[in-house]
């Protein structure tokens, strides 16, 4: 059995579900359930003995004490975090929480089980973290690796930045084998609207406005989220205990030129009924404080030494992204109501 947290979110839920495609190791699923946990993303999994699930918080120390000792995990895969840098701006507590005092308290009670171990039984931490803790490029400046200091510029990065250092140390003081991962933004199915892609798509059916912070040229390396568990598989697989890896998509677009290209996506598949181009809602709206210019991935270490490659290209994984989004409509309708509404006023007043 695995333990995977946070994996009722974005990420965790389509590695989840592309785990159990691969494999036959159960997996279990420890998830607080915050606003951006969804258990509709694993429905199919519905009855599946290869998969339960539990609702807890990773900073619950006797709670995860329990599971490790019950279910013997080969290996724990750490998703659980508050992901969205605009809602680390509006109130930061909750990412010191989760990201920083939670997989603390979680290395530790990962390193009580692993210490119990019998000599030889595998074990292994893998910490999922994001290119944004390297901070940001200029427009001529090589690419992110493995070696780029850390300097995190919100509250958001900071707090990952924290926990990949606590991970680090956890296996220079302790010897504990932990592996980090570091990828560029992620795209595609079950993607939470509250950030650009699926908002975007979710704002031009609903003929809203699509906000564009600032000046529309900051860069991103969108890396399609199946692409991402591949890796994450790969590492778990064959990376070495105390290395990192960093992850991206080959695909640094501009914020600008991506809302674009969903425009004309959309325009294609749902054209409007007035003729008109949804690229018209286009709006142009304050800039993020502190806004990062440019994030680029450099992948050629996953590449030579654990052989990892994208498959897709960005116009394969957007245009699935879309018609994914396009299909399941009552997904978005569920994860829109309530307190969705509620941010959105606050976030675009
Ligand atoms: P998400 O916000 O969609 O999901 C986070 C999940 O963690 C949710 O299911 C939530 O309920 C759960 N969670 C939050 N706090 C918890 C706690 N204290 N205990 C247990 N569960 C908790 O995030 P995501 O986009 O799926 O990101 C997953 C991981 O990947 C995060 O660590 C994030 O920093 C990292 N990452 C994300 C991206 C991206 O583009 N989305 C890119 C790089 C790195
Ligand atoms: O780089 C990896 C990171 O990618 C992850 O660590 C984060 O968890 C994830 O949320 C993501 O962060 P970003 O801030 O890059 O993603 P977001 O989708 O919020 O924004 C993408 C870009 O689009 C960014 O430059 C801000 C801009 N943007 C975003 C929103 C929500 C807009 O212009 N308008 C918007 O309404």
């Amino acid at each position: 059995m695995i333990l995977v947290t946070g994996g009722a979110g974005f990420i965790g839920s389509n590695f989840i579900l592309d785990w159990l495609s691969h494999n036959d190791e159960p997996v279990l699923n420890l998830d607080a359930l915050t606003y951006a946990g969804n258990l509709h993303n694993l429905a199919s999994l519905k009855g599946d003995p290869r998969y339960t699930f539990v609702h807890g918080n990773i900073a619950d120390a006797s709670l995860v004490a329990g599971l490790l000792s019950r279910h013997a995990p080969t290996a724990i895969i750490n998703f659980a975090a508050e992901s969205h840098v605009d809602r680390s701006i509006h109130g930061p507590e909750d990412f010191i929480q989760t990201n920083i005092l939670g997989t603390f308290r979680l290395l530790e009670a990962a390193r009580a089980y692993w210490s119990s171990l019998p000599k030889g039984n595998a074990f292994r931490f893998l910490h999922i973290s994001t290119d944004e803790v390297f901070g940001t490029l200029s427009p001529a400046d090589p690419a992110f690796d493995e070696q780029t200091p850390y300097q995190p510029n919100s509250p958001y990065s900071a707090s990952k930045a924290a926990s990949d250092h606590l991970v680090r140390a956890y296996h220079h003081t302790y010897g504990m084998p932990v592996l980090t991962t570091n990828c560029s933004n992620n795209y595609g199915p079950y993607h939470f609207p509250e950030k650009l892609i699926p908002l975007v798509i979710h704002n031009a059916l609903q003929g809203r406005p699509l906000p564009i912070y600032g000046d529309g040229q900051q860069i991103r390396d969108w890396l399609y989220v199946r692409d991402h568990c591949n890796a994450v598989r790969r590492v778990l697989e064959a990376g070495e205990p105390g290395q990192t890896y960093n992850i991206g998509g080959l695909n640094e677009r501009t914020n600008l030129e991506v809302v674009t290209l969903l425009c004309d996506i959309l325009d294609e598949r749902r054209p409007k009924a007035d003729g008109t181009s949804y690229s018209h809602q286009i709006t142009y709206v304050t800039d993020r404080p502190g806004h990062d210019r440019r994030y680029a991935i450099d992948a050629r270490k996953i590449q030579e030494q654990l052989g990892w490659r994208p498959a897709e290209t960005f116009d394969s994984g957007i245009r699935k992204t879309v018609e994914w989004y396009l299909e399941n409509q009552a997904w978005v309708k569920d994860v829109t109501s309530g307190n969705y509404r509620h941010w959105i006023e606050k976030q675009y007043a």
